[in-house]
């Protein structure tokens, strides 16, 4: 790997950063894991979080997926979500990180009983006391796992409705292979209806037209990841003259095999085509690093300016999902440092 001049790194540190695609339950470090195990009596399979880091040898979305809902089991109390979230926020803070937009996965804890209210009120806890405290904003988006029924997105629907006032959109997770953005068409109707913000993984593992899908069956605001545009070059455009959105996340890309490397990542590419790309860290404790070490990555495997890392910046502020007022706000001070 190219090394970075010190000057790069501090740029990346100051750069004021906004995530828009942060799974909580894959904020969760082995050391917490270890904490809220104990806390709550459960077995975990390991044991030192050595142990568990050395675990987390990947080569495909599914073998993730498999390790990240067993890794959530530790999550019991309110106590345990808000200290999850808690953590996350403070890495934030470390990484200049001024506003985030995070996903929760409900149907992973209603599963194992834990109540959808115990799950959001923790989590939305911690935002509102990052909000006073470090001065970082956030919304939440409560993703439906795909490689579950219809029916029981509905049903988790019925309970997101409930907490509107906490949530500002729904997303689609886990298994894109086998499980089309076309088998949540009516429940992401029924989303968009109750005034619901909407946005989907797709094209991570999943072909293009996946993403084509999303957009014109699903009608989401802004899509997940969305790498696999590259093999639809009427897509690739489609997408820099809309200025559709991509949440892109290049260490979970890389430790997933979507790539195979860094330098063979394609999201320096397509922001100088003039998409709508952003960085993000996905599942951070899974994947090796939070919004600094994936600005890093990157940084580190292509030549790229200033002006293009504080672009990744503003792309964000773009396809956040806060008020036009906020935005301005969100860019002169990103502006304004960088
Ligand atoms: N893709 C699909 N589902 C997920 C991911 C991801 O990157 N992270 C957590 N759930
Ligand atoms: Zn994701």
């Amino acid at each position: 790997m190219r090394a970075i001049t010190p000057e790069k790194v501090n740029f990346i540190r100051q750069l004021p950063k906004v995530e828009l695609h942060l799974h909580i339950e894959g904020s969760l470090e082995p050391e917490l894991m270890f904490e809220l195990a104990s806390r709550n009596q459960i077995e975990i399979p390991f044991k030192t979080p050595e142990e568990v880091r050395d675990a987390y040898q990947f080569t495909n979305l599914q073998s993730f997926l498999d390790i990240y809902y067993q890794g959530a089991n530790v999550l019991i109390h309110e106590q345990d979500f808000f200290d999850l979230t808690w953590a996350y926020l403070l890495r934030c803070k470390e990484d200049n990180v001024i506003h985030t937009e995070i996903f929760f996965d409900p149907q992973t804890h209603t599963e194992r009983d834990i109540s959808f209210d115990i799950a959001c009120g923790g989590i939305y806890k911690a935002l509102e006391k990052a909000k006073a405290e470090l001065g970082i904003t956030s919304r939440l988006i409560m993703c439906f796992l795909r490689h579950l029924s219809e029916e029981q997105a509905f049903e988790t629907l019925e309970q997101a409705i409930l907490f509107k006032d906490k949530i500002i959109g729904i997303g689609l997770d886990s298994s894109e292979q086998g499980n089309p953005p076309e088998k949540f068409a009516r429940v992401f109707k029924k989303a968009q209806e109750a005034g619901f913000k909407l946005v989907a993984h797709a094209g991570e593992e999943g072909p293009a037209q996946n993403i084509v899908d999303a957009l014109d069956i699903l009608g989401v605001d802004r899509i997940d990841h969305g790498v696999r545009c590259v093999e639809d070059e009427n897509l690739v455009q489609r997408l820099a003259e809309e200025r559709v959105p991509l949440t892109v996340c290049p260490l979970s890309n890389t430790k997933l095999k979507v790539f195979e490397d860094m330098k063979q990542h394609n999201i320096v590419g397509l922001l100088r085509k003039g998409l709508c790309v952003t960085i993000n860290s996905d599942d951070p404790a899974y994947f090796g690093g939070y919004m600094v070490d994936n600005f890093l990555a990157v940084a580190e495997a292509f030549d790229i300016s200033d002006e293009e890392l504080t672009q990744l910046s503003l792309n964000a502020v773009e396809a956040s999902f806060v008020s036009e007022q906020e935005k301005q706000i969100m860019r002169k001070y990103i502006s304004g440092v960088s």
